[in-house]
């Protein structure tokens, strides 16, 4: 296996196990005669590869600055008290983890966030209540 190919086995790991271990960076590192530190750094780069357990649904909102003027830091907050979470937490129960990331290329419906991988936009603390209800 060539070093070009480790997003793509990076991207593997992800969508068949949900998340990238530690174990399995070290089995690519060892595999591509990588140092494990290359690979975590490719791994931790992406914010679609997660290193740790996903809850059920993931949510991501956007901390960059169109919905930062719109709120967004206050819907962030709106997200944490209704979870009982910070960023980069998971619920006790699974349903949920929890993450800011840069502009998700809604900012027209800024204050805007994804949930696993749908966009929702114009968000208010209602309208954040009725969409983490409609998960299970
Ligand atoms: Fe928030 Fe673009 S700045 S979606």
């Amino acid at each position: 296996m060539e070093r070009h190919q480790l997003l793509g086995v990076i991207k593997a790991e992800q969508e068949k196990r949900g998340y990238v271990s530690e174990e399995a960076i070290a089995g690519m590192a060892q595999t591509l005669q990588l140092s494990v530190g290359d690979v975590y750094g490719v791994a931790t780069f992406y914010s679609f590869v997660s290193t740790r357990p996903l809850g059920r649904h993931v949510i991501r909102i956007c901390k960059s600055v169109p919905c930062h003027f719109q709120n967004g830091e206050t819907m962030s907050g709106v997200i944490e008290r209704e979870l009982g979470i910070g960023p980069g937490e998971t619920t006790a129960d699974g349903r949920f983890t929890f993450d800011q990331i840069s502009c998700i290329g809604a900012c027209d419906q800024a204050p805007a966030m994804l949930v696993d991988d749908e966009v929702y936009g114009g968000l208010t603390p209602e309208k954040i209540r009725e969409i983490l209800q409609s998960f299970d």
